[in-house]
């Protein structure tokens, strides 16, 4: 109910990048001084929508949720988009919004896009939050069975799609008490464009490795994993905090993949900490 209200005083707003395509995208401006912005990043293939949760936050600091090209309300993917092209997206929209620093807070596909942003935009970063993400790029026998989902999605739309990843992004908590999550999260993917998942499966199959960055990496930073998360496990993620000098890692109990809609008020509760630290 609460996130309901929060989400009533938002208005989705868009503006075209210097490319000419229009971005959509949530912002609130937080009316306290000195405060970070804290840019959202979703997962695959997902949108804004999947941060809800978070709203919470804006007594914190300011939100901002994109969606990215081809998901949401945003105009379609560019042919040949790369997590590099997404990463400038990102950077686009703030360039437009004059928002010159911010906090990456990005969900797998989210967040290997993040350490593009961390390559190229170093810059406009005052920390890094990475949740049910990795750094490793895909194996072989990973990157064929995306290209063979990226030519299925182009024949059966997105129903099977979502389907599948139904049985994967969810713990079995949230399951069983919180059908309204897991049915949300079915209806964004529903609603995808194929042509943008087959796009994003082909651009997440070709993505960079960059375990060799992380010790590399001189931004603050917060690793959060879910207990039951089989994408992306705990363990995997642990291991790739005890890479980045000074990660505070955080493993939420009852939470699956979509740990920040599974279980906002530890998720919220451990970045608030992190950002008060
Ligand atoms: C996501 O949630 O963004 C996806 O699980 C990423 C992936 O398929 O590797």
């Amino acid at each position: 109910m609460a996130v309901a209200i929060f989400a009533r005083r938002f208005v989705l707003k868009s503006i075209q990048l210097a490319d000419g395509r229009k971005m959509s995208f949530l912002h609130h401006v937080c009316e306290k001084e000195d405060v970070p912005t804290i840019v959202f990043v979703h997962g695959f293939p997902l949108d804004h929508s999947m941060w809800m949760g978070q709203m919470p936050l804006l007594e914190q600091a300011s939100l901002l949720m994109p969606d990215l090209f081809g998901f949401g309300a945003s105009d379609p993917i560019a042919e040949g988009a790369s997590m590099s092209s997404m990463a400038d997206d990102v950077a686009g929209l703030l360039e437009r919004l004059g928002i010159e620093k911010v906090i990456w807070c990005g969900l797998s596909m989210g967040g290997y896009i993040g350490w593009e942003f961390v390559r190229n935009h170093e810059r406009k970063l005052e920390g890094l939050i990475c949740c049910n993400t990795r750094a490793s790029a895909d194996d072989e026998s990973t990157a064929r069975a995306r290209r063979f989902a990226a030519s299925q999605v182009m024949k059966t739309g997105a129903g099977p799609v979502a389907e599948v990843m139904r049985g994967k992004l969810f713990s079995d908590s949230t399951i069983m008490e919180k059908p309204e999550v897991v049915d949300s999260i079915i209806k964004v993917i529903c609603n995808s464009a194929p042509e943008t998942i087959a796009a994003a499966q082909i651009a997440m199959s070709q993505r960079n490795d960059f375990l060799g960055l992380l010790s590399e990496i001189n931004i603050r930073t917060l690793v959060i994993a879910g207990s039951e998360d089989p994408i992306t496990t705990a363990s995997e993620m642990q291991r790739m905090s005890f890479e980045i000098r000074g990660a505070t890692f955080v493993e939420l109990s009852k939470a699956g993949h979509m740990s920040p809609l599974e279980q906002p008020l530890l998720f919220n509760r451990a970045l608030i900490h992190w950002l008060n630290f």
